[in-house]
This record gives C-alpha cells, structure tokens and sequence, in this order.
C-alpha cells in the first residue's frame, strides 16, 4: 500500500464484514461497529487502484434464529429468508459496496463448511469428547443453553438463560442454573450422555503467543487486549457440534441429529461467498501470501476472529491469517444499550423512511462518533448539530458557495488563473497534502480521524474563499476573483474524490455538479482537475437543515418504546398478609365528583380538591399536583375512601383520601368507574 507500507508488501485484498445474524433487522449499532469502517477502507482501496473483494452475507444458523421460528410458529428458513431480504436491503440502500452478499444457508456454504470439517476430521485435527448436557425427555431432545432458563446463581434473577443472566451480565453455563426448565416443554430437564468434536486450542496457544502477542503489535488496543487476555488466561478445547437440527450436518456417521456450531460455520461462510462470486480464482484471496485478509468485526467477535477462526485455518494449513482485525466497542443509544429484544434501536429501513435520502448524513454521524476505542453514544441531538454545523455549514455551504458564484460570474464555466498570491499558494501547498494525511489515517483504520481531516479540505476551502472574497474584488480586480473561483473549484473536485469513501451518495452528486470523471485516489491533491473553460451544471443543494420538529419525533419515538418496555418490564409489589371480610368491611369507600381544585399554596404537590361525596361537600388534600393542573380535572369521578380519619396537611384538614393508581412509570392516574354513577355509591 502506498502510505504506510515502505514496501509494498499485498497485491490484492480480502475484506470480510462479520455476518449479521438474520434474525432481525439492521441498526445504527450495525453500520457504526462494523459496515461503514469497512466500506470506507474498501472504497479507499478501490480508489487506489487495488485489487479487492469486500464479502459479506447473512448468518443463518445458531440456536435464537430455531427459538424464533418456534415462537412464531414457522420454519427457521422461514426466518431467515425474511430477514436475509430486509438486511440485503438495506446494506443496498445504504450503498454498501459488496461484491457479494450471500447467506450461509446457501448450497456453496454447507459444502465449504462440510468439507472444511471433514478435512480437520481425517487429518486427525479434533479430539472427540462425551459428556453430560441437559436433555428435555418430553421434547426428545438435547437443549442448547439458549434453550434452559432458571434462577441466576449470582444475582437471583428467575429468568436467566443458559449461558447468560441478562439482568446481571454474567454469562453462565447451563448447570450452574438454580431450578432449570426446558423453554421447549416447561419440564425440568435432565442430563445425558452426548458425544461431541473439540478443537483443541491449547494446541494452538505457542503460535498464538507469537504471531499475535509478538507479531501484531500494531492491532488496536482493545483487540489486542483482549487476545492476550485470553492467550494468558489458557486456551481451552472448543466444541464446534452441536446437538441441533437446523445448521450444517456433521458430515460423518454416527452424528445423526448433530450440526456444526454456528461459530464454526459462520466464519467459513467469508470463503463459502468468495467462492460463490469467484468460483475460479477466489483461491488466490484465501491461500496467497500477497493476498492481505482484513476482518472487520464488532468487539464481541473478537476471540472468534482472532483465536478460533485463525487456530481452524492454521489446522486446515492452506489458509492465509488476517492480517488485521479492527474491531469496534460498541455504540449506545440516547444512553442506553442497543437491544433487538428491547426494540431499543434506530432501525435502518424506519431511518430511510423518516430521513428520505439522507443516507450519507446517517454514515457521516456514525463515523464522526464511532465507537472506536471506546463505546460511544448516538443521540439524536448531536445527529441534527453534526449535520446542520458541519455538513451543511461546512461542506455544503463552500461547495453552493463556489458553484453559485461561478454560474454569476462565469457562467458556470471554469475561469482562467493569472499570478498565484501567498494564499493562493498555501491553498493548493495545503490541498497536495489531502490524500495522503486522509489515506493514512485510512489505511491504519482511523476512520474519525480520515473524515475530520476531509472535512478540514472543506474547512480549508470556506477559510480561502472568505480570504479572497472574490465577489469584492470582481470589481476592482477581475483577475483576482477569476484565480480565486479556479482554486475554489479545484478544493470542490478535490473533496469528489476524496469524500466518496464517506459520503458516496454526495461525492456522486458533487462529480456530477460538476460534470467530473473522478475515478481515483491519486489524481487527488491536484490544482488542476478542472481545466479552463470547463463547464460546471447548475447547483444543488448537497445537505439541507434538520429541524428541531423533526428531531423531537424521533425522540419521542424512543420515550414510547421506553414507555412500552417499562409496562412490559412493571413488576407488581409482592400481595399483602390475608385479611377477613370484616376487616375490608370496615373501609367505606364512595364515588365522588370533584367540583373544585386549587394548588396549595408553597407546595409542589398538593391539591386542595372539594368533593362531592354523595354524603356531602368536603375538603381532600391530595398529593397529585404533579400530574394534573387544577383547572383540568374539574368534574373527574372518583372513589374516595370516605371513612378516613381527618389529617392536618399544611394547615388544612383533610376529610378523607381519593384513590390512585401508580403506572409503571411513577405516574399517578385516577380510579374512577368506567361510567358515571351517582355520587355515594358504595363501592364493594
Ligand atoms: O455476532 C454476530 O452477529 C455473528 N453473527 C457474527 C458472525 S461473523 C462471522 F463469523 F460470520
Ligand atoms: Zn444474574
């Protein structure tokens, strides 16, 4: 490669984004962690003149994908068809540059991975191993961990799974489960005897030392971090079966019933694909040592792709390693964790409805903030100033600015350049250095810091033109003002190159504006992209505002979720000790009409409210004053428990207490009869 590689060491590349797993729809946290870092790298390199693929596709198998086909009542293939179209669609929407996206239920991936498993079987590369899994006698069948819950041992909530307690974050194995259940039956289940193939990493442990631990130095801290954390810790062997019936069969007898595990198979699939589109040639990005293998992941993948994945093709033997695995942490919304489950999440295809065309806006937020090095937080607020004062203040306001006044002027064609000033020459000094400083941060996976500095072209662009204010000088000094548009049209053909690995939606709109042929890297930096006399075509805008109305929207759309969840979530308080009728009979509770209602003066809460109680008109101070205003609740039934004895509040004497029910959110609402009855009914 050109700016960090002394000597070009890598002919070709092979670029792998993790398999979303089709089960659901794609999010921010999806294109922040993993699909915008890879398509920019990809794009760069295309631009550079390299010779790359960039695989992606949909994982199909693993244990959620059979739970929600059971729970929806259709087949797992169902599931992933539905999911595999709507992902598809929106990494097309998006303008993700795939070669392929294909699926691992396809036929090219069940034969790659049956035939990778079959050749580590019979060169001896497994260890095989029985031992005790929890079974579900009325289902006939083995429960993967997903499929047991039970009470967590550590933090006692009663709805943990298998391998995970989700409210205390700890992951778990299935027997460590106080009181299991099968989610298949309900029936406690029971352990069995099974038989499964290990990948023995312990193996594996020295060449991971030295090839991770001595050799990739330079791999980001946190993946880093976490290799050597597990290095340190020893490796242990791995089961890659399962006892399963939806995945890759284990291709040898006596192993009805049984599937390869999805992390043995799913990482196979960025092979099974490159077959698929190269079925000739796609040897040569697997097995040549020039080929680089570049894995973009998010962190949670981190020990599959750097561990496990590596150990399975250093076992096969003719697989090249990646090179590099730029993980990302993980990126929050408005604070909270993305969750599918939760429906807390931005989901791509609802942006696109709500935000038409606003693809590159969404890419550039989600690379200017991406999670990095450390998780990051997307609100909608930073989203609306990230693209009203940078995208449209900076960028979009230079290019209008240039292109309008070289219409007014020049009749939208590139004007001639005379005697360059010291601006002049800083300006186009300062452009030559563009595709280098943007490259390099590029090329090291510093995707913030790449598009900071594209955004600093244009900044440098809005600072020149300011400088030179050509509409001054048009007359007084012609010539001037004629230099100045050259070299701010020159700054706009330089930011069509050099923003389509962030912005291709723009940088495509911007070539065409200005009826540019902008096909690569290096014929950036220059001050002559635009001849004389060129022509330009009319403006349009490359960014508009967002408005406040429709940020709130989305917030709101985020609040009723939360909304939705707590109610879901609400736990009642546990009942009270048993009483006798008698001791109910004794509580007189009436309906009653509010007629008056003022704020008590000094306080925040309280009410003082008149009732009609059918018996007569008393006072009720009530503390609601935090969830109605006096005026509105004038003529409201309600019940009231009559028979209360009288309390002092705030110097007022309160006759009795109405009755309130709190929602799952703190908020109080009246209970009242769902029709009007007399004032006094006694309510029994
Ligand atoms: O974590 C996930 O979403 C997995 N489906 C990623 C798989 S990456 C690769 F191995 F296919
Ligand atoms: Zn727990």
């Amino acid at each position: 490669m050109n700016y960090t590689d002394k000597e070009k060491r890598f002919n070709r590349y092979t670029v792998t984004t993790a398999l979303p797993y089709a089960n659901g729809p794609l999010h921010i946290g999806h294109l922040a962690g993993v699909y915008v870092p890879a398509d920019i790298y990809v794009r760069y390199l295309r631009l550079m003149g390299e010779d790359v693929v960039f695989i992606g596709g949909s994982d199909e198998h693993g244990v959620p994908i059979t739970i929600k086909a059971k729970k929806e009542g259709i087949t797992p293939q169902e599931v992933v068809d539905r999911y595999h179209g709507i992902i598809k669609k929106s990494f097309e929407d998006f303008g993700t540059s795939f070669d392929i996206y294909s699926r691992t239920s396809s036929d090219t991936h069940h034969k790659t991975a049956s035939a990778f498993f079959k050749k580590l079987y019979e060169e001896g590369k497994f260890i095989e191993q029985s031992s005790e899994q929890y079974y579900d006698p009325e289902a006939n069948q083995f429960l993967a961990d997903r499929y047991i819950t039970g009470t967590c041992p550590h933090c006692g909530n009663e709805r943990a799974y298998g391998d995970q307690c989700e409210a205390c974050g700890t992951s778990l194995n299935a027997t460590d489960l106080i009181n299991p259940k099968s989610a298949l039956s309900g029936s406690a289940p029971i352990l069995k005897e099974t038989k499964h193939w290990f990948l023995p990493l312990e193996k594996y442990e020295g060449f991971m030392r030295g090839w991770i631990l001595d050799g990739h130095k330079e791999w980001k801290a946190n993946v880093y971090g976490q290799c050597k954390s597990w290095i340190d810790q020893g490796l242990q062997p791995r089961a890659v079966t399962r006892d399963l019936d939806w995945g890759v069969k284990v291709p040898i007898e006596g192993a009805d019933g049984k599937v390869l595990y999805v992390w043995f198979d799913a990482p196979i699939g960025y092979i099974s694909n490159t077959i698929e589109l190269l079925p000739k040639t796609w040897e040569k990005y697997w097995k040549e040592k020039d080929s680089k293998l570049v894995h973009f992941i998010g962190k949670d993948n981190i020990v599959f792709h750097c561990i496990i994945f590596p150990a399975m093709l250093k076992a096969e033997g003719s697989f090249i390693l990646p090179e590099n695995v730029p993980a990302n942490e993980f990126l929050n919304l408005e604070g909270d964790k993305i969750s599918t489950s939760r429906n807390w999440a931005v989901w791509l295809h609802e942006y696109l409805e709500d935000f038409p065309g606003k693809q590159d806006v969404l890419k550039y937020v989600l690379c200017a903030n991406a999670p990095e090095t450390k998780d990051n937080d997307f609100t909608w607020k930073d989203f609306q100033t990230r693209n009203n004062s940078e995208l449209v203040a900076i960028l979009g306001n230079f290019v209008n600015r240039t292109m309008v006044l070289t219409h007014k002027y020049f009749e939208g064609k590139v004007p001639q350049r005379y005697e360059l000033n010291d601006i002049d020459k800083s300006a186009i000094e300062e452009i030559s250095l563009y595709p280098e400083k943007i490259g390099r941060s590029i090329e090291n996976y510093r995707f913030r810091e790449a598009l900071s500095e594209m955004m600093n072209l244009a900044r440098l662009g809005n600072k020149y033109l300011t400088e030179c204010e050509p509409w001054k000088t048009f007359k007084t000094d012609l010539d001037r003002t004629k230099t100045a548009l050259n070299i701010s049209l020159q700054i706009c053909a330089n930011l069509a190159i050099l923003s389509e690995p962030f912005l291709p939606f723009t940088a495509k709109k911007l070539q065409n504006m200005l009826n540019l042929e902008a096909n690569s890297w290096t014929t950036a930096g220059k001050d002559n992209l635009l001849e004389v006399g060129h022509p330009i075509n009319t403006p349009e805008l490359l960014f508009e505002r967002i408005e406040d109305a429709e940020i709130e929207a989305q917030v709101k759309k985020l609040l009723d979720t939360k909304k939705a969840n707590e109610m879901e979530n609400a736990v009642a308080s546990p009942q009270k000790e048993n009483i006798v009728f008698d001791d109910f009979a004794k509580v007189d509770i009436r309906t009653g009409t509010i007629i008056e209602a003022e704020k008590v003066a000094k306080t925040k809460k309280l009410l003082k409210l008149t009732i009609d109680t059918g018996i007569d008109k008393r006072t009720i101070v009530s503390g609601i004053a935090e969830y109605f205003e006096a005026k509105d609740i004038i003529g409201q039934q309600v019940s009231v428990l009559v028979n209360l004895a009288p309390k002092d509040l705030k110097g007022i004497e309160s006759q009795g207490m109405i009755l309130m029910a709190e929602d799952a959110d703190g908020k109080l609402v009246f209970v009242s009869p769902t029709q009007k009855v007399v004032n006094g009914a006694e309510i029994r």
